[in-house]
This record gives structure tokens, sequence and C-alpha cells, in this order.
């Protein structure tokens, strides 16, 4: 037992002198001792320290409510019969007038009035012959063709779809 004591000092002794012998190797920083750069660093630390630990200020979110209102304010008696009347083209010529490629519909949304009018008016007649719009317009008065020409021409043109 008193071998194994011995032997294990022994190893000890060994490990440590093999360890104070390479004190060659380490690095001797021979600069002088900066207090001022020191302080600098740790006044820079303190300070991130407090930004991190001050409290939080509370972000207030503000949501933005998209207001969906008409798309076309219906501020006289023509444009609101013209709205009416409109609701039996958005199939095909979409709630914007945007047009429809897979009815083969065109944009008309923004159109001019006159053009509208005169293109409605030509294919109630046959003038134009447009035979799957025929059942919406054949029924339309001078009047209608008017009112829901104003009401396509108000509305905001927003490109081809
Ligand atoms: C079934 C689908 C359909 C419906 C519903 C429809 N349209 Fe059309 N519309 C078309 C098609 C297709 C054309 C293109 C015709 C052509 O090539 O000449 C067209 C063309 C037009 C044009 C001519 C555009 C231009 O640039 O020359 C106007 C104006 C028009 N439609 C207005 C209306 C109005 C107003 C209504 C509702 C009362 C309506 N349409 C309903 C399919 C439709």
């Amino acid at each position: 037992m008193a071998r194994l004591v011995y032997f294990l000092v022994f190893i000890l002794g060994l490990v440590m002198i093999m360890n104070i012998t390479g004190y060659q190797d380490q690095k001797i920083d021979s600069t002088k001792f900066d207090f001022k750069k020191l302080a600098e660093k740790n006044t820079a630390k303190a300070e991130e320290i407090k930004k991190l630990m001050a409290p939080k200020k509370k972000v207030v979110v503000v949501k933005q409510v998209e207001v969906q209102g008409p798309l076309v304010e219906l501020t006289t008696d023509q444009l609101k019969k013209g709205a009416a009347l409109y609701q039996k083209c958005i199939a095909c010529h979409g709630k914007r007038g945007e047009g429809k490629r897979g009815q083969k519909a065109p944009a008309i949304g923004g159109q001019h009035n006159w053009y509208l009018n005169t293109q409605i008016t030509n294919m109630q007649s046959g003038t134009r012959v447009n035979k799957v719009m025929m059942t919406y317009i054949r029924k339309f008065s001078a009047e209608d063709i008017a009112d829901v020409s104003e009401y396509i021409s108000k509305l905001p043109y927003m490109g081809r779809k």
C-alpha cells in the first residue's frame, strides 16, 4: 500500500515538474497595466448592462384597418341606379370593371362614359354584335344605359386581369 502511495506521489511530482518546465512558453506581457483603458472598458460595459436592464418600452401596434367602403361614392341618384344595374355585369367584367380573361370580357372600369354608352347602345341595336351580353342589356332603357355607363366610368381603374 505504501508503495502505491509513493508511486502516486512520484507521478504527481512528475506532473508538477512538467507543468513548471512549461513556463518558458508562457507569454509575458510587458506592457504597462493601463488602468484608464480598463476603466473605459468597464464603464462601456456598465452602460450596456444598464441599457439591457432598462424596462422595455411598450410597443404599441396600431392595426391599420382597411376601410372597405364602396368603390364609387354613390353621391347621385344616377350613380345609385347605375351601381344596382352593374351588379349583373360583375360576373364577367369584375367588381372593379377589371375584366375577366376566362369570360373574354374586357376591362371597362374607368372607361369614358360616352364610349361605354355608345357601345352598349350599339350592342342593343345590333350595330355591334355581342350575343353573350344581349340577355343582360336587352331591356335597358336609354336612361339605364346612361346610368350604368356613368357608374362604370367612375370605377377606379385597377388594371386588367
Ligand atoms: C356573360 C358575360 C358578360 C356579362 C354578364 C356582361 N358582359 Fe359586357 N362584355 C362581355 C364580352 C365577352 C365583351 C366583349 C365583346 C366583344 O368582343 O365585342 C363585353 C363587352 C362590353 C363592353 C364593350 C367594351 C369595349 O371596350 O368595347 C361594354 C361597355 C360592356 N361589355 C358592358 C357591360 C355591362 C354594362 C354589363 C351589365 C349590364 C355587361 N357588360 C355584362 C361579356 C359580358
